[in-house]
């Protein structure tokens, strides 16, 4: 059942749009979100990006690190198209980046190959059992010492910013099962996942009232 499912998923339809939607939704804040920790992966060189969708994310990353190689697992062909070109519009070098067209549900990971992940708006695409697969099948990925950048929705723990962040979860999810087919129903932290794949939270900063999180793990001490 869950594999049948998750194999539905697509966010092609959306991609022509998805920026616009983001910018009309949230203006600049999936950006800040995504971007808290950038300065911290200066000293990266091979990094991970899973569900880059249009990648925002990913030509802040090539600007700021001009020398990383950068791999990005993105299952909706459209959206590997859209940050293909957003990179070639921007001129920057696209040369150090890989794109694959892959499910990150059954990709399999060379191991202890990269010194940074990161996975903005992805993981909460996902039901508790599909991560509790995903998360140490990609951290098996990470080299010890390695980085986890991690921006997504989040509930704050009591309040009427609870109840908001509520309302509008229900509602993206609503939206998101009805237009790309998703299959998780709400929100699951991954904490718990991270932990138990041996990555340990260095970092979390909340934007938005408590909505929205951007995290860092690392693998191990660092
Ligand atoms: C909500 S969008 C987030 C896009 C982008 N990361 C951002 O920050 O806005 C989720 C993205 O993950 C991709 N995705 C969903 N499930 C996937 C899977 N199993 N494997 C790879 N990519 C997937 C979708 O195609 C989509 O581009």
């Amino acid at each position: 059942m869950a594999h049948t499912e998750s194999r539905t998923v697509s966010f092609d339809s959306l991609a022509p749009v998805y920026r616009a939607m983001e910018f009309i939704a949230a203006g600049p804040m999936l950006q800040q979100c995504r971007t808290a920790f950038l300065p911290e992966t200066r000293n990266c060189r091979r990094a991970l990006l899973l569900g880059e969708g249009p990648g925002r994310f990913l030509m802040e990353l090539v600007r700021q690190n001009p020398t990383m190689e950068v791999t990005c697992i993105e299952r909706s062909p459209r959206m590997l198209r859209e940050a293909r070109s957003s990179l070639q519009r921007t001129g920057l070098n696209g040369s150090r980046v890989t794109f694959i067209e892959g499910d990150a549900l059954t990709w399999s990971p060379p191991v202890d190959r990269f010194d940074l992940i990161a996975t903005h708006f992805f993981l909460d695409c996902f039901r508790p059992d599909e991560l509790r697969d995903l998360v140490p099948r990609v951290g098996s990925s990470a080299a010890p010492g390695a980085l986890w950048l991690i921006g997504d929705f989040c509930l704050p723990d009591h309040g009427w910013q609870r109840q908001r962040a509520r309302a509008v979860h229900a509602l993206m999810y609503a939206f998101f099962r009805r237009t790309t087919g998703l299959s998780a129903r709400r929100w699951t932290p991954p904490d718990a996942d991270l932990a138990s794949a041996g990555f340990m939270r260095i970092g979390r900063r909340h934007f938005n009232l408590g909505l929205l999180q951007s995290d860092l793990w690392s693998k191990g001490p660092r």
